[in-house]
Parts: C-alpha cells; structure tokens; sequence
C-alpha cells in the first residue's frame, strides 16, 4: 500500500507549510484539502450560487475546475492563491465544508491524490474520513492567539486591510463552527499523534513528523 500522512488540525495552525515541506523531504505528492473547499467556495461566488445552495454548490465541486501546477493553484485556467486566501472566502470554505453533499463530491478527488510513493495531507478529516488507514496521523494546533499572529504575517503581505482583532475573531468562529458541525467534526483522532506548535518553530515541527514516519 501507498503511505499516507494525514495533518489534521485547527485554522492557520501552520499544518499547510509543514504539511509540504515534509512531502518535499521525503519526495512524496502534497494535497492542501483545505484550497479545494475554498476553490469551491471561490467558483460558487463567481458562478453566483449561494454558499447555502447545498445541491449547487455540491454540482459545482463535482466539476470543479481546479488544477495544482507549478507551485500554483488555479481555477479555470486562472491564478487564484490570492483570491482564495482571503479571510472572506476561508469563511465561505467554512460554511460549504459543513454541507454533507458538498464534502461527499470532493472525497474521491481527494483519494485519487494518493500516489506511488505517497502522499502527505493537510485538513480536518483526512485521518478521520478521507484516509483512515493512513501510516501516520498527526493533529497540529496551536493557542489561538498564536494562530491569529500567523495568519496576520501571512495576510499583511497582501491586504492592507488584515486587522489583528478581527482574524483572532475570525479563527475562533470557524475553529467552533468546524468542531460542531455533524459531519466531519474537527477533533483530534484516538490514534492521531499530537503536535502542540505553539512555541514550535517549523522545522521542529517538520523533524517531528518525520520522527514518527520513520519510527
Ligand atoms: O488553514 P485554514 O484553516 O485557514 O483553512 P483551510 O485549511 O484552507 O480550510 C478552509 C476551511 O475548509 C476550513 O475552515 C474547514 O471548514 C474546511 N475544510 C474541511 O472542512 N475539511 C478539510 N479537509 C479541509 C478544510
């Protein structure tokens, strides 16, 4: 069987750059579950479907036209790493992710990411849904005020308009909302290893995870 390891985990929690950077070392595919629930956010806004059109919005992940290449996301042939990392439409993610048929039309794209010789992912229920038999299941958090201090750096390069009070605001709603919603609930698995980054820098948090790969 292929190896997959799954980095499940709360908002900017910083599980993306570590998710990649330890399919870098080992040479394995990176899939950021997260950008195809915001790409489908994205597209339904651009396509005028309400983000509580559960059937529409449902069709449109089913087709979605997204495409990783080149270190860049794009929908329908254009670059959208900008668009969809805006707070707005992380929010929109958050909203669709709730829908049951929305998550039900993304479970097989995401299944069809693991490939010779593995694969590394980041999200909420790729140890818990997507990919329960995974070789390693890690659950990264951090306090957060820490969180909203991450994700403000990563923001203030592209909008001048990233508040500090209102992205801390912003994370905690979505943390709730993902952890109270019926499906796919983000928690921490019983057999997910727990990685508190708080006071972590990226690459303990990389050798961490390779520890345990390679244990
Ligand atoms: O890193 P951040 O939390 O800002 O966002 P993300 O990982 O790109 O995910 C955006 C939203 O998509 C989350 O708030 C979740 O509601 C949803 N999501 C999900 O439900 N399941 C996944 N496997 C990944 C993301």
């Amino acid at each position: 069987t292929i190896a997959v390891i799954t980095i499940d985990g709360p908002s900017a929690s910083g599980k993306g750059t570590v998710a990649a950077l330890v399919a870098a070392k080992l040479g394995f595919a990176y899939l950021d579950s997260g950008a195809l629930y915001r790409l489908t956010a994205l597209y339904a806004q651009r396509c005028g479907t309400s983000w509580s059109d559960e059937a529409g919005v449902a069709a449109l992940a089913r087709t979605l036209p997204a495409e990783f290449r080149d270190g860049g996301v794009y929908l329908a042939g254009e670059a959208v790493d900008d668009a969809i990392r805006a707070e707005e439409i992380g929010m929109g993610a958050s909203a669709i992710a709730a829908l049951p048929l929305v998550r039900e039309a993304l479970l097989e794209r995401q299944r069809a990411y693991r490939v010779a010789p593995g694969l590394v992912t980041d999200g909420r229920d790729m140890g818990s849904v997507v990919f329960p038999d995974a070789s390693l299941k890690v659950f990264l958090t951090a306090d957060a005020q820490v969180r909203a201090d991450r994700r403000y750096k990563q923001l203030i390069s592209k909008e001048d308009s990233a508040n500090l009070p209102r992205i801390l605001q912003d994370i905690t709603e979505r943390d709730a909302r993902d952890a109270a919603r019926s499906v796919a609930p983000l928690r921490q698995e019983p057999d997910a290893r727990l990685l508190d980054t708080s006071e972590m820098t990226v690459d303990l948090a990389v050798a961490a995870v390779l520890g345990w790969f390679e244990q």
